[in-house]
């Protein structure tokens, strides 16, 4: 049943794609895990402003993001964000020409709070609003950082909540080609940093810790490394960890003493595992698709060693690998710029708009 009216252009005006040499600003929201962000952006694809409120804080203690709560927090920081975008952008809600948001897949409640700001923005502005994959953009900000275009290419999102391989035909059309069967990378990061009682977002801090490890010191398992499959688990190298910190049954980790040098030893061991079949995976996958590029976006692509060993690894392959920084690999709004590829060629969104939680929408489909 369509609910609502389609949100267009007001008629005339100066807000239509790069029309009538004005310039046309696009206000990106992201709210799909545990940071609200907004970003301007112009229709050359300059970043005007990106501003980001962490909820870190909030979900420490329970080392790992409660929807409710981060649903809560963003309802309490959007509007604050989108001002002080607007604000370090220098513009005016007034002189926006259209308004992104990310639609999922995330947490229903968060993304609910980013999807209603921006279609109260879109209504009252008069202007466009465009929903846009969270997955397309985490790719997209590859092209922001590469500054030229980047597709067809191989796509690896890698994040707390994915790790999926996929043939990226053009910005908004991904076909999977694999993905994981369990845990994604970066949720096995957050559940291995907790056990070795580092601090969330557990990812930095292992990374961090690994770089006084031996990456040699623990053989852990590298899931479907030999086979054709594109596929990842990182549940295997969870529990492996688990079981050489404390054997099996139940444990409290608060009250484990580790020594400093095993924790180091572990961490740089583990992450050595996840590294080797994300890097194995992705290059197997761009040279089975002869594609011969490469993407890489997500938080855990901000992870030094993955970034240092996929750019070795694709340079001895002849793959052009693009990896954005890191800053732009964690969530951010400005890779909501992918809005830019529907909005200059006029594809809004109605009123009616959804969340999608899940992996399931048409432009990213399930494997056949
Ligand atoms: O893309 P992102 O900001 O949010 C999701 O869409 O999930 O990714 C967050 C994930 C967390 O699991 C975090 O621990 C991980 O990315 N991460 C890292 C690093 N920085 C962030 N993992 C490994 N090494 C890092 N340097
Ligand atoms: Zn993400």
């Amino acid at each position: 049943m369509r609910l609502a009216r389609t949100i267009g252009p007001r008629q005339g005006s100066r807000i239509a794609w790069n029309g009538g040499g004005m310039t046309a600003y696009l206000l990106a929201l992201e709210s799909t895990c545990d940071e609200t962000a907004a970003a301007v952006i112009d229709a050359d694809r300059r970043v005007l402003s990106s501003v980001i409120a962490t909820q870190t804080d909030l979900h420490a203690k329970f080392q790992g993001v409660v929807p409710e709560i981060a649903a809560r927090a963003h309802l309490e920081r959007a509007l604050p964000v989108v001002d002080e975008a607007l604000r370090n952008a220098g513009i005016q809600k007034r002189d926006l020409a259209a308004v992104a948001v990310a639609n999922g897949p995330g947490l229903a409640g968060s993304l609910l709070v980013g999807v209603s700001v921006a279609k109260g923005l879109a209504v009252g502005l008069g202007v466009p609003l465009i929903g846009v994959d969270h997955l397309h953009a985490h790719i997209y900000a590859c092209r922001m950082a590469a500054g030229r275009d980047v597709f067809p290419c191989v796509g690896l999102v890698v994040s707390g909540g994915h790790t999926h391989l996929y043939r990226c035909n053009d910005p908004l059309n991904f076909v999977p080609l694999g993905g994981t069967i369990d845990d994604a990378a970066g949720e096995a990061f957050d559940k291995v940093a907790s056990m070795l009682g580092l601090p969330f977002p557990g990812g930095p801090a292992l990374s961090k810790l690994a770089e006084q490890g031996n990456p040699r010191a623990f053989r852990f398992p590298r899931s479907f490394l030999h086979e054709e499959r594109l596929d990842f688990s990182f549940s295997g190298v969870k529990t492996a960890v688990r079981y050489q910190i404390a054997g099996p049954g139940h444990v409290d980790f608060t009250q484990l003493e580790i020594p400093e040098q095993r924790k180091a030893d572990l961490a740089a061991s583990f992450e050595a595992a996840v590294i080797d079949c994300l890097v194995a995976k992705s290059v197997q996958a761009t040279q089975s698709s002869r594609l011969g590029r490469l993407c890489v976006g997500g938080g855990v692509a901000a992870n030094r060693k993955l970034r240092a060993n996929l750019t070795e690894t694709c340079a001895v392959r002849g793959i052009d690998l693009v990896v954005a920084p890191p800053d732009w690999c964690t969530d951010n709004a400005a890779m909501g710029a992918v809005a830019i590829e529907r909005w200059k060629h006029g594809r809004y969104d109605d009123l009616d708009l959804d969340v999608l939680a899940g992996l399931s929408r048409p432009d990213v489909r399930q494997r056949a």
